[in-house]
């Protein structure tokens, strides 16, 4: 059986991690994968998630099966942060899924067997695991423009003109805030044009949030999901908590579908203990725990919107800086997007063998099409990452 096997092709972003931790250089700059690091270049674990995780440690009497798609608090809590008040509790089921990519990977297939059809449009470009996963479930995909590589901000009449050719009952799926890999995203005004566009053409968005709190604030963040909430009969979400709570190992997501009346949640909520029984069954419970106890706690909760606050000001911080300084050296305004951007990553607008001359030169490794994450960065890694794009030609 086994030799029947295809080597499958690696995940660029998991092979470029692979190649950072070989490069023997102690020079070396990680500009990859989409883990938050600190000037010290370490990931801490939040001040509030290590209160919450000894309370639990003290307080827990059982490791016992959780419900199938979770606990109803988890539920009820990452409503509260991704959606607030925007919807009645009774429109929105939900399941705790393995991380942001579990929830894509079940919302899909929750598409997949209710609407066979549909055809899922993505931004160009997006994060490289949604086609990947599309194409594995054998699903129809199709591109809506997104970015402009010229200006490096978004091509937005290009996104709605190709959106405009989808057929009723077709997905779109939106990047909530910090759109992965470009940094580029929608403002609120774009955000209704969007929402008015996928109304008239009865379009169903999934909004992927990943990294709500990284981009221009925790509320900021999730305006656009929250105003498709409120017009759109039917929609999608798959969130994250990885990055915004740093528990990206203890895989903590959920997705959630938003429906117009209780007799569809009803519906939706068994399909997705059901989704959730064929795949893993259980959902992993430690970090949602975590999460929930954090998020019912005024007081972590306040202490963790605050660590998350200076991480977000610590990224923008860099993004300045980084912009300032590639403006004074190229002696141009061409970089001005670079502070522009929001969240953890920006398409620099390179090319592959400019990104790997960079690597080669100067041990800066970023993704192939010039995504870096701008949290990789530092005072003092700046400087050489401003030589390299100049020495370049960017
Ligand atoms: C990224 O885009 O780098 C992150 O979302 C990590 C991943 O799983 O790819």
């Amino acid at each position: 059986m086994f030799e029947t096997l295809q080597a499958q092709p690696a995940d660029k972003i998991l092979a470029l991690m692979a190649a950072y931790k070989e490069d023997p250089r102690d020079t070396k700059i990680d500009l990859g994968v989409g883990v938050y690091k600190n000037a010290a270049g370490v990931t801490p674990i939040m001040r509030a998630v290590k209160t919450a995780e000894k309370q639990l440690w003290e307080a827990e009497t059982t490791k016992s099966y959780t419900g199938l798609a979770g606990e109803a608090d988890f539920h009820d809590a990452m409503r509260g942060l991704v959606l607030n008040a925007t919807v009645r509790a009774e429109c929105v089921a939900a399941a705790a899924t393995p991380g942001g990519t579990g929830a894509i990977r079940q919302g899909l297939e929750l598409i997949q067997m209710a609407s066979p059809d549909a055809t899922i449009w993505l931004s160009a470009p997006t994060w490289p695991n949604h086609p990947s996963i599309i194409r594995y479930l054998g699903m129809k995909m199709a591109e809506y423009r997104y970015f402009d590589a010229d200006t490096r901000g978004l091509d937005f009449n290009g996104m709605l003109t190709d959106l405009s050719s989808a057929k009723p009952g077709d997905v779109v799926l939106l990047h909530g805030c910090c759109h992965n890999p470009t940094g580029a995203n929608l403002t609120s005004q774009q955000w209704q044009e969007v929402a008015d566009l996928l109304l008239s053409k009865q379009l169903i968005p999934f909004v992927d949030i990943a990294y709500q709190g990284f981009g221009d604030g925790l509320e900021a963040d999730a305006w656009g999901v929250r105003h498709l909430a409120k017009t759109q009969p039917e929609m999608l979400i798959g969130a994250s908590c990885s990055k915004n709570f740093g528990v990206y190992r203890d895989r903590v997501g959920i997705l959630m579908a938003v429906a117009q009346d209780a007799a569809k949640t009803a519906l939706n909520q068994k399909t997705l203990a059901f989704l959730n029984r064929q795949n893993f069954s259980f959902p992993p419970d430690h970090g949602a725990r975590v999460v929930t106890m954090i998020l019912s706690d005024p007081v972590l909760k306040a202490d963790w919107a605050a660590e998350l606050e200076e991480v977000r000001a610590g990224m923008l911080k860099l993004r300045q800086k980084l912009s300032q300084q590639l403006r004074f050296r190229a002696k141009s305004d061409r970089f001005g997007f670079l502070a522009e951007h929001r969240g953890m990553f920006s398409r620099l607008g390179a090319s592959p063998e400019q990104v790997e001359a960079m690597r080669k030169n100067h041990g800066i490794y970023m993704v192939g099409d010039s995504r870096m994450n701008i949290a990789g960065l530092n005072e003092a890694s700046i400087p050489v990452l401003v030589d390299a794009v100049i020495e370049a030609g960017i």
